[in-house]
């Protein structure tokens, strides 16, 4: 198959008739690139497990042009839902809802819920709104590599095995949005993202319901083939392919100590903040923006940008700052690496 990258306009009405015809098509959202579905055919669920190599017990995220959409998709939209909707739609906020009839149960993983957002992004919302039914998208990525954030990233992933890249340029967010499951007696993030928990508390307190929103602790299921709460959890995603380590700055002579083990030959990389260390027997040093905002935006970039310079090792610095949209990032980095030996 020939994957042609298109921009809109042309590339809407295509993007439109390939969903419409059970294709799959790669989309920008305001987060990171998205591969859509059609929500209501299972052979196209299928086809997204299939390309991305997902585990089937993984959940899809649903895109829906607006709060009205999300309302009929959803099998209940309380008021919790309303509330964050009002506060963060179009954006980078997916809630775990009940799961309405005309979401097929494949897109689900079979789970009697369903995970929804929608997206704000021009391109994603008109592809939406002229299709006018709900589009699953994970990130169009192979399943568990680091997520595109441009188009050209989701070529390196899937030349060859999807007929459509839609560019939309960069993605202004870079990390994935913020799943808040809504199904419980309490919110509870499964996911961090650039909406924080602390900016849904405040919503819903200002909506005057007195409501604490739980951070779901990471997870690392023993059994991978059993059902989890959030798969997008798994220790071990958002990943490079060369073998990558992080470490914060009190490590630092702990990493001078590792590189001097390494054989003379070996090419390193390492990625730090702008005031970070240096040390002798690195190839090349990247420096990652010091502000959280340009960070999340820059971070997949990097790291690919890393993978793909045919290195040994990536060592990757973490943020000292751990709040606001830190936390995402250190979770993501955490995800992509591994702890330094
Ligand atoms: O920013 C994003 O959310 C991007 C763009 C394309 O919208 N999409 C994305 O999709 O990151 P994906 O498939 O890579 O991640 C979906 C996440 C996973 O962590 C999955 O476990 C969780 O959403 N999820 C989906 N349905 C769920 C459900 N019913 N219950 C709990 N978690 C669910
Ligand atoms: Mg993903």
């Amino acid at each position: 198959m020939r994957t042609s990258i298109q921009t809109p306009p042309t590339a809407i009405a295509l993007a439109v008739d390939l969903l419409a015809g059970g294709n799959l098509v790669a989309f920008p959202t305001e987060t990171v690139y998205g591969l859509g579905a059609d929500a209501r055919q299972p052979a196209a669920i299928e086809l997204v497990y299939r390309v991305k190599g997902r585990p089937a017990n993984n959940p899809l995220i649903v895109h829906v042009a607006d709060t009205q959409t999300a309302r009929q998709c959803a099998g209940e939209f309380p008021p919790t839902a309303e509330i964050l909707a009002a506060a963060f739609w179009p954006g980078p906020l997916t809630m775990v809802l009940p799961r309405g009839p005309t979401i097929c149960p494949a897109a689900c993983a079979g789970l009697n819920t369903m995970a929804i957002r929608v997206p704000n992004h021009p391109i994603a919302l008109e592809i939406l709104a002229r299709f006018g039914h709900p589009v699953c998208a994970p990130s169009a990525n192979l399943s568990g590599h680091t997520s595109p954030t441009a188009a050209g990233h989701v070529l390196t992933e899937l030349d060859g095995l999807i007929p459509l890249i839609v560019d939309g340029g960069s993605c202004t967010v870079g990390l994935e949005s913020t799943v808040v499951d809504l199904t419980g007696p309490l919110p509870v993030v499964l996911r961090p993202g650039a909406i924080t928990a602390e900016m849904i508390q405040r919503q819903l307190l200002n909506a005057g319901l007195n409501s604490r929103v739980l951070l779901e602790a990471p997870i690392n299921p023993a059994d991978p083939g059993e059902a989890m709460a959030s798969p997008g959890l798994l220790a071990r995603h958002y990943a490079p392919r060369t073998p990558a380590f992080r470490f914060t700055r009190t490590q630092a002579d702990q990493v001078a100590q590792w590189l001097q083990r390494q054989p003379g030959q070996s090419r390193i990389v390492l990625l730090t903040f702008p005031d970070g260390p240096s040390f002798e027997k690195i190839s090349q040093h990247l420096i990652l923006p010091a502000g959280g905002a340009a960070c999340a935006q820059q971070l997949y970039a990097m790291l690919r940008k890393a993978d793909e310079g045919h290195f040994d090792t990536i060592l990757l610095e973490m943020p000292e700052l751990q709040t606001g949209v830190w936390a995402a990032i250190v979770d993501r980095m955490t995800r992509a690496t591994q702890e330094l030996a």
